[in-house]
């Protein structure tokens, strides 16, 4: 049977690169697709960014493919007006993804589309493990007229959880980014990650490095990283840094991981780039629908198990860069049609 994926275009680029993914997805395999309103779209329709109709959809789904949210019109300070984002975070707690996987490769092809020199960035392959459903994000809120708040809290299982997925996504080395001088959240974290290293993982070397340390050497040295392990709002920042060694964040694409995660909350993962919906250039036909495809190709990966059309899809699109595809972010005047052809004509 074909697998089953629930597509949530969004806002502003994200239906107009949803649209030829789902066009190269059906070059590598089959699938059946079932498209719901989201975020804004979903704020117009319903008043509210995720419907439990759509929820509900995406639990039953094999994997869940996400385009990009919110845009001017729905941006507002009032706490009571519904958010566009509000349906991302719900998606994820909803789902139980804890897990957030930003993979950054500068391809060599692109060595001179990062503002970085191409000696500081060639060789660079790191993954950031996100922390995506607790901390900051997801804490109590409260609001008055004079004052405001946002509670951080980590448990020891959500600690341990991601910390699982980090070291069993590395090879050699796991840096865990936290900010253990200043944060009680983050002396646990640091506490939990080095427990759960001695027990299970010794043969992986790990250090600590405090968040600002590492942003600092996420430019310096780069190479020096191979799985960042972080909580939630500092991966948030950390990944978006990392972007720009590719050149671009339209490069950039992402998974969200469930699994072990709360009863019920079903296996379906989550994969969307790590670009927004980028407003300002909506409606043109020029947004660059490369993180999107390499989200596809994680959602072959991760999200079904089929890892030869996921490797198919990846190579396609260093094929189309290779051969000099160059989208307008990246300083070239291809627009979305053109790179997606440019990708399906390197498709094996
Ligand atoms: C991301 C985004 C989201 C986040 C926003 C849109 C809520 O920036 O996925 O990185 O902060 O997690
Ligand atoms: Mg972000």
């Amino acid at each position: 049977m074909a697998a089953h994926i629930v597509t949530l275009p969004g806002d502003g680029i994200g239906p107009e690169i949803m649209a030829p993914t789902l066009e190269l997805l059906n070059a590598v395999g089959e699938f059946d697709f079932e498209e719901h309103v989201f975020g804004g779209a979903s704020i117009d329709a319903h008043g509210t960014a995720l419907t439990e109709e759509v929820l509900d959809a995406c639990r039953r789904a094999d994997a869940v493919l996400l385009g990009a949210v919110g845009g001017p019109k729905w941006d507002t300070t009032d706490p009571h007006a519904p958010r566009p984002e509000a349906g991302l975070l719900g998606l994820r707690k909803g789902l139980g993804l804890y897990a957030n996987l930003r993979p950054v490769k500068p391809l060599p092809a692109l060595y001179g589309a990062s503002p970085l020199r191409r000696e500081r960035i060639e060789g660079t392959d790191l993954l950031v493990v996100r922390e995506l459903t607790g901390g900051i994000y997801f804490g109590e809120k409260t609001r008055t007229a004079s004052s405001a708040s946002d509670v951080c809290s980590y448990t020891t299982a959500e600690i341990e959880r991601i910390a699982r997925t980090a070291f069993k996504a590395a090879r050699s080395r796991v840096s865990s980014v936290d900010k253990a001088n200043v944060l009680e959240t983050s002396r646990l974290w640091r506490e939990v990650v080095s427990e759960l290293h001695a027990r299970e993982f010794p043969h992986i070397q790990l250090e600590h490095v405090l968040v600002d340390n590492a942003a600092m050497q996420l430019i310096g040295s780069p190479r020096h990283f191979e799985v960042i392990l972080t909580e939630n709002m500092f991966g948030d920042i950390l990944s978006d840094e990392a972007a720009m060694l590719t050149g671009s964040i339209g490069l950039l694409p992402s998974a969200s991981l469930g699994g072990d995660g709360p009863a019920g909350s079903g296996g379906a993962g989550v994969f969307e780039p790590v670009h927004g919906s980028a407003p300002d250039i909506a409606g043109q036909g020029v947004a660059n629908p490369l993180a999107m495809f390499l989200s596809a190709a994680m959602l072959l990966r991760h999200g079904l198990g089929l890892e030869s059309e996921a490797t198919a899809v990846e190579s396609a699109v260093e094929g189309a860069l290779e051969a000099g595809l160059r989208t307008p972010d990246l300083g070239g005047d291809a627009g979305t049609a053109q790179a997606t052809q440019a990708v399906l004509e390197n498709l094996d």
